[in-house]
């Protein structure tokens, strides 16, 4: 099969590629440019662990064609994260107990940043509504659903 001339910024950084044109957007992100941080649960579009930011908005990985984000901006977890810190949702995350085993951490940040993106005072049902793709089995969600809710707040 021909192979795929992928464009995208990654995290910032213009990067070009020749992939299979048959390959996910989580499959180049994770083994073409080694950025394991968007995990695969479901690999269905069911969990939401490989949830990235796509031109600024939540997406799940697995389930879109990398071809087809050819000329886009991606945003993963690694894109986030200064060096030596947290980003402020990561941190309200740690702060409220919102981790557990952390498989779902990733998606649940980004789905987290893209909602507050859109809505930076979302109330709870807003919170819920927006993480509603992301599944954790570890926390319960409360947690999770407090410590978004808390950054904004933190700012006020
Ligand atoms: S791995 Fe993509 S939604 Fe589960
Ligand atoms: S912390 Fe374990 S799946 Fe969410």
């Amino acid at each position: 099969m021909p192979k795929f001339h992928l464009s995208l910024t990654v995290n910032g950084e213009a990067r070009e590629l020749l992939i299979d044109p048959r390959r996910t957007l989580l499959d180049v992100l994770r083994d073409e440019l080694d950025l394991r941080g968007a995990h695969r649960g479901c690999d269905s579009g069911d969990c939401g662990a490989c949830t990235v930011l796509l031109d600024g908005k939540p997406i799940t990985s697995c389930m879109i064609l990398a071809a087809d984000c050819d000329g886009s901006t991606v945003t993963t977890v690694e894109g986030i994260t200064p060096a030596g810190g947290l980003h402020p949702v990561q941190k309200a995350l740690v702060e409220k107990g919102g981790i557990q085993c952390g498989f779902c951490t990733p998606g649940m940040v980004m789905a987290a940043i893209g909602l507050l993106n859109e809505n930076p005072n979302p109330t709870e049902h807003d919170v819920r509504e927006g993480l509603a793709g992301n599944l954790c089995r570890c926390t319960g969600y409360k947690k999770i659903v407090e410590a978004v809710l808390s950054v904004e707040e933190s700012k006020a």
